[in-house]
């Protein structure tokens, strides 16, 4: 075989993340997440979905799970529900949160997949919100590593990939700044950079205190964030971070290589500083660059309006076209992307997600989400685009982890599919979306078979 005929080495496969995908919110000992108890009231806080039963994982991860395997993904990407494991955000684990998760990996390895563990996808237990004001407070880190402690003795034996927080920027913004998701707490600018910087200091101490352990040779820790490519890049011009790609790398991305935010990001908002002790740890605290990539607005198309993820009415819901402007799926970004960024660190890649929702008006029912053409085509545009990446631009991409496994909660609705295996949560009586209705059975979608076709042919795993 000629070398340029050679497979890719990339594992690659799926994720998703505990909330978005068990329900189960008081099964197994498990603590109310924030988002559980900012549900319980309707009134407080209206929304077009609740996680408390999801897609019910907790109770079908075996069904979910076989899905890799028939589907010949070598990788998949889960996270572990912090009030499973540690319902009072600190003190005893709970075993049955604990076997849970044991199963699950042993599970995911058992049907050829590596384990990349989320330590962090949003669900904060409401016992470290009502204890110490959760990510806003620096109490928050201590918590955090504690818990980090209890899933590297649990699971450290069999879990090399370690991805400690989702999105700081998202989960910070969306549930502080805005705030549009649980816990709704704060509107202060202030509060949205302290809760980011919380979370890289979280993250360093996670770091540090594995570097420091006898078992952690193995392990590979990093910090996804999502980020958009923006061609040409009006870098320290811009005034919004939204609209360059250099910003979101200096703002996200360089606290985790370089151990302090980037000039550019610094002069345009009044971040928190790092002392020169907690730079010395942050810096090259991550083993790999851990991208989610949406977003690619080249060639002058619109950037991503700022209140993008504002709270959507019910009338937008309704309108089966709104919000399909994000993601914008233009595939050069695929590319440019995970390039500019690994000439930038020069570190392995990991495309921690990767993914499309097809518009509401194409899948108004489950049939119609089965057979999602416009993911196939999403994925003929960019998949090649990947393997280019890898090949001619010899960028070392170690996985590429597509969102999501299953169609599932995007944290206030169940109307974004973004699964290559279909749900149902339609209403058999009204037709509509209702999770508490729907019968949640499983349907794999062309989009997977399409994945499973196009990177059986052109890799291996890891
Ligand atoms: C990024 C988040 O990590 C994930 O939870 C979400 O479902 C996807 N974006 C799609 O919006």
């Amino acid at each position: 075989m000629a070398a340029a005929d050679a497979p890719v080495k990339m594992a690659w496969g799926y994720g998703g993340s505990a909330m978005q995908m068990e329900g189960g919110w008081n099964q197994g000992g498990k603590g109310p997440s924030v988002f559980d108890v900012a549900y319980m009231d309707p009134a407080a806080h209206p929304t077009h979905g609740t996680p408390f039963r999801a897609a019910d994982h907790y109770n079908r991860v075996k069904e979910d799970l076989g899905y890799l395997g028939q589907l010949g993904a070598t990788a998949y990407r889960f996270s572990v529900s912090w009030p499973r494991i540690l319902p009072n955000c600190t003190g005893t684990p709970n075993p049955e949160g604990i076997k849970f998760y044991s199963d699950m990996i042993d599970e995911i390895r058992r049907q050829g997949a590596e384990p990349f563990l989320t330590m962090y996808h949003w669900d904060l237990p409401q016992s470290c919100q009502d204890q110490f004001n959760g990510w806003q407070s620096n109490q928050i880190i201590d918590a955090f590593a504690n818990y980090a402690n209890v899933l590297f003795d649990s699971f450290g034996d069999r879990v090399d990939y370690w991805l400690t927080l989702n999105e700081p920027r998202a989960n910070c913004d969306f549930c502080m700044k805005q705030p549009q998701f649980a816990p709704f707490t704060s509107t202060s600018e202030a509060v949205f950079y302290q809760c980011m910087h919380n979370s890289f200091l979280a993250h360093g101490t996670v770091v540090k205190n594995a570097r420091a352990r006898k078992d952690s040779a193995t392990w590979k820790i990093s910090l996804p964030s999502i980020t958009d490519w923006h061609d040409p890049d009006p870098g320290a011009t811009a005034t919004s971070y939204y609209a360059s790609t250099l910003l979101q790398v200096e703002w996200y991305f360089d606290p985790c290589f370089r151990g302090d935010y980037g000039p550019n990001i610094k002069k345009l908002f009044p971040l928190p500083t790092f002392t020169a002790a907690e730079q010395a740890m942050m810096k090259d605290s991550c083993d790999f660059i851990a991208v989610n990539m949406y977003n690619s607005n080249t060639n002058g198309m619109p950037a991503l309006p700022p209140g993008e993820n504002a709270p959507f009415t019910a009338q937008e819901v309704d309108d089966a076209t709104a919000r399909t402007y994000w993601p914008h799926p233009r595939p050069e970004g695929v590319r440019a992307l995970p390039k500019y960024l690994y000439d930038r660190f020069n570190k392995d890649v990991v495309i921690a997600e990767l993914g499309y929702h097809v518009p509401r008006s194409q899948e108004t029912t489950y049939a119609q989400s089965i057979q999602d053409d416009l993911r196939v085509e999403y994925w003929r545009l960019n998949a090649p685009n990947l393997i280019s990446l890898i090949k001619e631009d010899k960028v070392p991409v170690i996985a590429m982890l597509a969102w999501s496994l299953i169609d599932n909660y995007e944290f206030n609705s169940y109307e974004f599919r973004w699964g290559h295996i279909a749900v149902d949560y339609f209403d058999p009586v009204t037709g509509k979306v209702n999770t508490d209705k729907g019968s949640l059975k499983r349907t794999i979608k062309s989009s997977a078979f399409y994945m499973r076709d196009f990177f059986g042919n052109n890799t291996v795993s890891p």
